[in-house]
């Protein structure tokens, strides 16, 4: 079920600070933050106090004001604009943690990506940076070509080559890959479990080919395989992302910005796929 109408959408936002309360220490009017996704799991684990979400759990942050306690709020890094700044709460923060935060991955190692959307274009961009050898999956063979642009070093169109597990196990010569950025969820988990080596690991964030599916689970035991389920991350995780982006100087990829009055639209073409990386809504016009 939907969440109950009347409802604010939408999990991440850049903006200005307009007024602090008294309590607030390190930020005043004028500053640039982000929201974060969790505002209570500052860091550590992730624990049942810390569980409720802007824009899923609690209301999002699809307005032009609104106020946040402190803890919901985190610095992007300085050398981005506003636009780009308001994608990294959620798909970017998704995309580190699949690939990077606590992983274990190493320069060389081969990492497999599923479609050019969101989280996936930062995936490849945080796997770009951290020389990761990169293997992009689309429908498209334009936005593969758009992938190997941005770093990826292979390209497969899952639409004319239905079993990409196969053409990833060519690949790397029979091995499998390291990690799977798992965005498809059941439709496309038993194909990401063969797609990866022994021992190897999925970090399965999303469902877009469906969140149901018969799955021979001796797939997973017999291969030492990890599945990493992944629900965004912490304030803490954020901050080292944001270090990295500054440190490799990776720009955001925008596809389209619609006014916040076209709303109706940018979730038109959100939902029809014709994009690469991120849609943004801008609240200034
Ligand atoms: N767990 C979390 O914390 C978290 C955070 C953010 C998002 N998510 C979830 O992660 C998923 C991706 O989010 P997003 O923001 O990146 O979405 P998005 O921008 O809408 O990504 C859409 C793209 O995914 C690709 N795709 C769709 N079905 C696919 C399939 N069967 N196999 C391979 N690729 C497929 C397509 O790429 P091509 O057009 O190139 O084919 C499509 O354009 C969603 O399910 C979202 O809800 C989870």
């Amino acid at each position: 079920a939907g969440p109950s109408i009347p409802y604010t959408p939408l999990s991440d936002a850049c903006g200005i600070v307009e007024e602090v309360g008294e309590d607030v220490k390190g930020l005043r009017p004028g500053d640039r933050v982000c929201s974060t996704f969790f505002p209570t799991w500052q860091s550590g684990r992730l624990a049942p106090e810390k569980l409720s979400m802007l824009g899923a759990s609690e209301l999002g942050v699809g307005q032009q004001h609104f106020l946040l306690p402190q803890s919901a709020l985190a610095r992007p890094p300085d050398f981005l604009t506003d636009i780009q700044a308001a994608t990294l709460p959620c798909a970017a923060l998704t995309a580190w943690r699949a690939v990077l935060d606590g992983t274990g991955l190493l320069p060389g190692e081969t990492i497999l990506l599923q479609g050019t959307g969101g989280v996936s274009i930062f995936a490849l961009q945080f796997a770009v940076a951290a020389g990761l050898r990169a293997i992009v999956t689309s429908s498209s063979d334009e936005k593969l070509e758009r992938a190997k642009a941005l770093g990826a070093t292979d390209g497969i169109n899952y639409r004319s080559k239905p079993d990409w597990a196969a053409e990833a196990l060519q690949l790397t010569s029979g091995k499998g890959v390291d990690l799977v950025v798992e965005v498809g969820g059941a439709g496309t988990l038993a194909q990401s479990i063969r797609a990866v080596r022994l021992e190897g690991t999925i970090s399965l964030v999303g469902m877009l080919a469906g969140g149901t599916q018969p799955l021979d689970v001796r797939t997973i035991y017999m291969k030492n395989v990890i599945v990493r389920g992944i629900t965004v991350g912490s304030l803490e995780m954020f901050q080292r992302m944001c270090k990295a982006i500054s440190a490799h100087n990776i720009e955001p990829v925008v596809c389209k910005v619609f006014p916040w009055r076209e709303a109706r639209s940018a979730f038109e073409a959100l939902k029809q796929g014709g994009h690469i990386g991120k849609i943004v809504l801008d609240f200034t016009t």
